[in-house]
């Protein structure tokens, strides 16, 4: 199947099955995640997992009152990273200097320019919209790999971040959610979306090319 053919199968599916997602499976999808692009490669944010029925259950009582969260198998937080930005910076720069084994002083520069683009951002919560931006490209690479994977993913932001952050511990972790995501598979019997075409802008709407 190319992706193509994956984003054509999946849609947000509103009802699951509550069959399991294989452990497997899981870990590809939330691997496709780790690897998704970032601005200057800082990846401000991380997935929470969150498989737990009860968990789950709770979080829908109180902070995500939707059905996929306790029908899917696992639910995906995508949190971005609140404290410091350029104490974030800072733990990068040693990262990548161990993981290419180089002299952390040959990256100051970098470091000095990603630090300058935070000054011009301007204020913490500039910088946390910022971080939400790159944990929507993550999040837009688990959806697709898990169409890849024939699992189906419905992304949510119809949820209160403030109720789910305080249930899961999030803030002590120095996390903060953004969006969140079900995974499972589509109980097309109870899905009023299933089988139902897509409306996207057509393509001469969408692609402006300019010569
Ligand atoms: C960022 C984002 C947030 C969304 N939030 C919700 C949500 O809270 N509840 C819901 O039922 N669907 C939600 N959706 C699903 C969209 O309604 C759905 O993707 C859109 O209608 C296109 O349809 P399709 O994905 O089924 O092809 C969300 C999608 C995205 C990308």
């Amino acid at each position: 199947m190319t992706l193509t053919d994956a984003l054509h199968w999946r849609y947000a599916a509103k009802r699951m099955n509550g069959e399991q997602v294989p452990q497997e499976t899981l870990e590809r999808i939330m691997d496709a995640a780790r690897l998704a692009p970032s601005s200057f490669g800082l990846h401000p944010w991380s997935l929470v997992h969150v498989r737990s029925q009860d968990l789950r259950a709770r979080l829908h009582d109180d902070a995500a009152p939707q059905p996929q969260v306790i029908e899917g198998s696992d639910l995906l937080v995508f949190a971005v990273h609140d404290r410091d930005f350029k104490a974030q910076v800072d733990d990068y720069i040693t990262h990548m200097a161990h993981t290419r084994e180089v002299d952390e002083s040959s990256l100051d520069g970098f470091r000095n320019m990603i630090k300058g683009v935070m000054d011009q951002k301007g204020s913490h919560e500039a910088c946390l919209e910022w971080a939400a931006r790159q944990a929507y490209i993550g999040m837009g690479v688990a959806l697709s790999a898990a169409a890849l994977e024939e699992v189906d993913a419905s992304p949510m932001e119809g949820f209160y971040p403030a109720k789910l952050d305080e249930a899961l511990g999030l803030q002590e972790k120095g996390l903060k959610s953004v969006v969140i995501m079900a995974l499972g598979y589509r109980d097309t019997e109870r899905d009023q979306g299933a089988g139902r075409a897509k409306v996207r802008r057509d393509r001469d709407d969408f692609v402006y090319t300019i010569e």
